[in-house]
């Protein structure tokens, strides 16, 4: 049985990407449209992406915890939950997101092709809640003016800290990823000496180098989204993206982090917003706060190629699975081996 082949979570980082955050309006009709997307998702992005391979098109689909049971019934991804908001020092809202669409290339006008291709097929089923349009901005910055994204993993390190394995196996090739939409007072930011700003980051801006361990403010950044359990540091895969809208006076950065596990990217949120220790905040807010965060999950690509547009008419019980059954079943053929029987149809396709 050939394992499950997640989506392009760890894509190399790209100049240019649309976020889409849409919410899902009820009934059936609604539910059957999202499912046949999922279906087709891969075939699209094959299409767009093959008019320019070098503009390495790239779409990750995620879903949102109050729509999962509507579309796919039982089992749930274990660790799939709503945002959970962080109220500290600073305030991590948490917003309504039923789906999310990250779609990345290094030309915009790949990103806007296949979103164009994507949301008529969903029509007036869904609302678009967010839609960041994000570009990377010089040598990888932010409009803070930091190189963002250096320390990524890369390789199978990215994949090791994404792709969720054993730990939740009816999901394995799965994802999970958090998004929030930060707005900048760079009137304020820039303002301040570059040598404090550095010590907000604990990266020195021109040269990208990493600040000394010793030479670390303790509320830097860097200090405080590191995240260590048991001697290993817990990694996420990041691809922020820079916006603005000069009519809005709105400029940020658009966070995306995934990981194998919600629970890594919601403690580096909590020792951003409320301290670690407690008072011990990220300075970063001070002059960005948060108007969006919802979290997702990521499933793999070979489970997206399996759904059915309709619910199959009777429940799969799954192994491991995290809630009872309900009449919404998978629609996924299921493995004797304990596996959802995943693989095959993307497999096929792309041979
Ligand atoms: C306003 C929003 C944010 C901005 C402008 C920002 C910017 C940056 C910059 C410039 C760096 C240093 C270069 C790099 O390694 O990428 C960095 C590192 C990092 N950021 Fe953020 N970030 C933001 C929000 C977040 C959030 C919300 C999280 C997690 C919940 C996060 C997690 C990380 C991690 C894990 C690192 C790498 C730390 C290390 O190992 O050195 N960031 N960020």
């Amino acid at each position: 049985m050939p394992s499950a082949v997640p989506q392009p979570v760890v894509a190399r980082l790209t100049r240019a990407a649309i976020f889409l955050v849409v919410t899902v309006n009820s009934g059936p009709e609604s539910d059957a449209a999202v499912r046949g997307l999922c279906a087709d998702l891969s075939s699209l992005l094959r299409a767009v992406g093959f008019r320019d391979l070098q503009g390495r098109l790239s779409c990750v689909m995620g879903i949102g915890s109050s729509i999962w049971d509507r579309l796919f019934g039982a089992p749930r991804p274990k660790d799939l939950h709503p945002f959970r908001e962080v109220r500290g020092v600073h305030h991590a809202v948490s917003t309504p997101g039923d789906l999310l669409f990250h779609i990345r290339s290094t030309r915009m006008d790949m990103c806007f092709e296949l979103a164009a291709q994507i949301m008529p097929r969903l029509g007036s089923v869904v609302t678009v809640v967010d839609e960041v349009h994000g570009f990377k901005y010089f040598d990888d910055r932010d409009l803070m003016g930091f190189v963002d994204g250096t320390e990524n993993p890369v390789g199978a390190d990215a994949e090791r800290a994404t792709v969720i394995g054993e730990e939740d196996a009816p999901f394995a090739g799965g994802s999970y990823v958090i998004v929030q939409k930060y707005l900048h007072d760079l009137a304020r930011w820039n303002a301040v000496p570059v040598e404090q700003q550095e010590n907000i980051i604990g990266r020195h801006k021109l040269s990208d180098i990493e600040q000394l361990d010793a030479a670390k403010a303790p509320y830097a950044h860097n200090v405080l989204t590191t995240v260590v359990e048991d001697g290993d540091q817990l990694e996420i895969v990041r691809d922020n993206m820079p916006f603005g809208e000069f009519g809005k006076g709105e400029f940020g950065t658009y966070f995306i982090g995934y990981a194998r596990s919600p629970r890594r990217i919601e403690q580096m949120l909590e020792n951003m917003f409320v301290g670690r220790p407690p008072g011990n905040y990220d300075r970063l807010l001070d002059f960005s706060h948060a108007v969006t965060g919802a979290l997702f999950f990521v499933p793999s690509a070979s489970f997206l190629d399996d759904v059915e547009p309709e619910p199959a008419p009777d429940a799969v019980d799954l192994p491991g699975a995290s809630t009872p059954s309900t009449n919404e079943s998978l629609s996924c053929p299921a493995g004797n081996d304990g596996s959802l029987g995943i693989g095959s149809l993307k497999q096929g396709a792309k041979e």
